[in-house]
């Protein structure tokens, strides 16, 4: 399949954009200096953190940490690793329902309940085996994403 260019200069801090890469959904999520933050808390709570599975190997310019190019920009295909359901947002923090008290924002899937959060790590004892793909992407600009 072609790589997909998008313009990535109306997502707000803390939205999500779709778009379709080889017929798979692939999020952009803008996330907030808050999210990311956050993402450092999680790491006891996650099947692998730093993305060492080799299902889906992270792109070697992408940080482990936030599993992106630039912190504020989560590129991920948004099909769970279990089922190939998609999962939902949760983007919110704190108590909601079929979350831990201590969520920091993230997906949820709605087929069998697995978690990832705001870097598409999935959570442990969770039916899904691995972290949310990130794919190949690169930036043309500051607005364009190529994705492919
Ligand atoms: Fe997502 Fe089963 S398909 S938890």
């Amino acid at each position: 399949g072609a790589p997909v260019e998008v313009d990535i200069s109306g997502i707000k801090p803390g939205e999500k954009l779709t778009v379709e890469w080889r017929g798979k959904p692939v999020w952009i999520v803008r996330r907030t200096p808050e999210q990311v933050e956050a993402l450092k808390k999680n790491d006891g709570q996650l099947a692998d953190p730093t993305s060492e599975r080799k299902a889906f190997p992270l792109p070697e310019y992408v940080s482990k940490e936030t599993r992106s190019i630039k912190p504020e920009y989560l590129v991920v295909v948004g099909i769970c690793s279990h089922l190939g359901c998609s999962p939902s947002e949760k983007f919110t923090a704190g108590p909601q329902p079929s979350l831990p008290d201590d969520w920091n924002g993230g997906f949820l899937c709605p087929c069998h309940g697995s978690t990832f959060d705001m870097a598409g790590r999935v959570f442990k004892n969770k039916p899904a085996p691995d972290n949310l793909e990130v794919p190949p992407h690169m930036y043309l600009s500051d607005a364009k994403l190529l994705i492919g």
